[in-house]
Order: C-alpha cells, then structure tokens, then sequence
C-alpha cells in the first residue's frame, strides 16, 4: 500500500475512487442516416424511429482506435489539471492491433512515463468494467490516479453491406482521470454491480481472426472478420440485464430509484432507455440521450453521453448519477455517483 493510502485509511475515511476530470474526442466525419440510405436498403424514418439514431462519427482512413484514445486521454488529464497517473486502463473492442493491446501505445503517446497500462474487452460495457478495475487498484493502493478511456472504431469491423449492424454504430472516445479521495466526497465512485452470461456469446459476435477460427489466408469469407449482432435477441437482454443490474446497483448504494437524477444509460437504442427507465421507475426526461448525435459508441457511449449531459447542462454538480451498460459477451455493469464539480474538456 502507498503512503498515501495507509494515510487515507488511518484518517478513518473509507478510499475511494474519485472522478476528477472528463475529456471525450470525436472523428471529423459525420455520416447521416440519409448518407447511409443512399447505399443500403434502409431510410432516415427506420432508423429514426427504430433505434432514435440521425447521425454518427466514423473515423477516416487510416485513423484508429489509440488515435481517438490519445486525444480523448490528453483532454481528460488536461480537464483533471493533472499530467501524469500511475495506470492507463483502455476499454476497448477494436483495438489497434490483436496483440499488443493498445493502451501501451496510447500512455506512450501521452508521455505518462512506464506506467502500466493494458487493454479492457468487454465490448459495451467495457468502460463500467474498466473504472470497476481501476476502483479497485485505487482502492488497493496499488494507485493514486488512474486514467480510463472508453475507445472504438466500430467503422473498422462493420460490414457495409449490413444495415442490421452499420446503421447502429459510431466511432468515439471518452476518458476520464480517477484519483484516491474519500468514499463520502462528490466524484467517488460507491459501488458497482458486473455480470455476465456466455451461454449468449454468440448473439453480438466477430466470428474469425481469433484462436477458435483462425484467419486461413486469401480462402477467408471477409464477413466472417466483420461484426454481426442479433439486435431483436439483444434488445430484450438490453432491458432485462440492465435493469436487473440498476436495481442491483441501487440497493447496494441505498438510492431509491426515484432519488436518481440523471440516468446515464448505454447508448444502443432509445426504446431501449425507455424502456428502462419505464421498469427502474425512472422518469424518462431524467435519462441522458445522445445517441441521436452520435450512434452506439460501444465502450465510449458512457463517457461520452457524460460529457453530453453535462455541456448540455443535464448534470450538474450535486446530482445523483446512475450509469449502466451491456454488451456483447454478453456482460453488463453499473454504477453510481454524485456527480463533482468538476471540468469537461
Ligand atoms: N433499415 C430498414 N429495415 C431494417 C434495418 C434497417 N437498417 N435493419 C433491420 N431492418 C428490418 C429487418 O430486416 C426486419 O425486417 P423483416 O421484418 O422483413 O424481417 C425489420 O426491419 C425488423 O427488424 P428487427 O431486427 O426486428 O428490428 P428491431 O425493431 O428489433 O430493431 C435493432 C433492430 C435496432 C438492432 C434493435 O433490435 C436493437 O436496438 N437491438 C439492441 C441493440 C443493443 O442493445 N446493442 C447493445 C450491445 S451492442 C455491443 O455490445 C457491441
């Protein structure tokens, strides 16, 4: 344990991980419903109506994942003040390369030294597990700061082809700085609620390039290397995970659903947050949407709907935050904060 922790723990205020600062990056490129409809068999109405997206961010050529986690990662240290932490945590289901993971790379690039930093797959909810893991090492004082960052370029594994999945999915990073504090200060994280079923993996999957179908060579169908999901199984497991998951969180942290001020769901589909908020007994004007802007964002969809609620001025200091997500694995995870005063880069 550092000094600094053992000094925490003697004052007799529990650590814990606290938010310090929030900084998020987009791609240049927006792709509009009526650009995709030109190529797919689909329209502004379905898409609009089906899942609330108008527009997403695709990354050009040649841009990548740990390209948009630099920038996002550079602004979150900037929004904390802060220019070194003592671990890079990247959440991630597109990383730049199989091996190695990105988040090497990435803490290179923001000149963080040899800190460690490694790589997060749990698709969609990656960034809840990634500041589930970085709570944890905070609270074993293994650090004093660690820098998460939610990051993907979904546009990279996409069929074109597919309107099922190509409509759905945008690029994006967002990143946030968490430091060691005490457990009844604004900003620190009260508890977490992570689950999964792989009895369903097979619902959101890449089916090749891993170990169990290995890239043959130029015989490869090239949709077995591109995304596929089955969006009506997904959709109910969306609701019920997430629910359950929230109601979970919410007895754990004694919140009532009714005390909640924001609620800050996984970006996938409107109906799905209404969903939800309709079963927590959450009013649906409470929920932070922003996916109308900027599509399913995977792991970056929190941190970024974040950013949103609070530019927007939706959050603000003092509010109680419930933040969930679910993805592919499938796997799921929540949790809760009263929101800090804190700067958004
Ligand atoms: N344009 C027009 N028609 C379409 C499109 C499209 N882009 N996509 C599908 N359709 C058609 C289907 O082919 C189907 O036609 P059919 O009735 O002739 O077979 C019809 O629309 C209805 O299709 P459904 O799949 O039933 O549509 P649904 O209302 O379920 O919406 C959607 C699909 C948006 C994918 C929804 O199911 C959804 O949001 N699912 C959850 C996604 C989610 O939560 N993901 C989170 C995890 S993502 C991750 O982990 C990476």
């Amino acid at each position: 344990m550092t000094d600094e922790a053992s000094a925490n723990t003697s004052t007799g205020r529990q650590r814990a991980a606290v938010l310090r600062g929030l900084g998020t990056h987009l791609p240049s490129r927006t792709v509009t419903n009526e650009e995709l409809s030109q190529r797919l068999d689909t329209s502004d109405e379905w898409i609009r109506t089906r899942t609330g997206i108008r527009q997403r961010y695709w990354a050009e050529q040649g841009t990548a994942t740990g390209d948009l986690a630099t920038e996002a990662g550079t602004r979150a240290l900037k929004a904390a003040g802060c220019d070194g932490v003592d671990a890079v945590i990247l959440a991630t289901s597109t990383p730049d390369h199989h091996c190695p993971g990105t988040a090497p790379d990435v803490a290179a690039r923001l000149e963080l030294g040899t800190v460690p930093a490694f790589d997060i797959s749990a698709v969609c909810a990656g960034f809840v597990y990634a500041l589930a893991t970085a709570a944890g090492t905070i609270a074993a004082g293994i650090a004093e700061r660690v820098l998460v960052i939610g990051a993907e370029t979904y546009s990279t594994i996409l069929d074109p082809q597919d309107r099922n999945t190509s409509v759905i999915f945008g690029d994006g990073a967002g990143a946030v700085v968490l430091e060691a504090g005490a457990a009844d200060e604004p900003g620190a994280l009260l508890g977490f609620d992570l689950g999964s079923d792989g009895r369903y993996k097979d619902l959101i999957t890449v089916p090749a390039g891993g170990s169990r179908q290995r890239a043959q060579g130029p015989e490869d169908d090239p949709s077995q290397f591109c995304f596929t999901m089955q969006g009506k199984q997904v959709f109910t497991h969306a609701v019920t995970r997430m629910g359950e998951s929230s109601e979970a969180l919410l007895g754990r942290v004694g919140w009532s659903a009714e005390s909640v001020d924001r609620f800050v769901g996984h970006q996938a589909n409107v109906r799905i947050l209404h969903a939800l908020s309709d079963q927590l007994g959450i009013d649906r004007d409470r929920a932070v949407v922003n996916l109308d802007r900027v599509g399913n964002t995977s792991a970056a969809s929190i941190p970024l709907a974040l950013a949103d609620g609070v530019n927007s001025k939706e959050i603000k200091a003092g509010d109680r935050v419930l933040m969930t997500a679910f993805g592919g694995g499938l796997t799921w995870g929540s949790t809760a904060l009263i929101w800090p005063d804190i700067n958004v880069v």
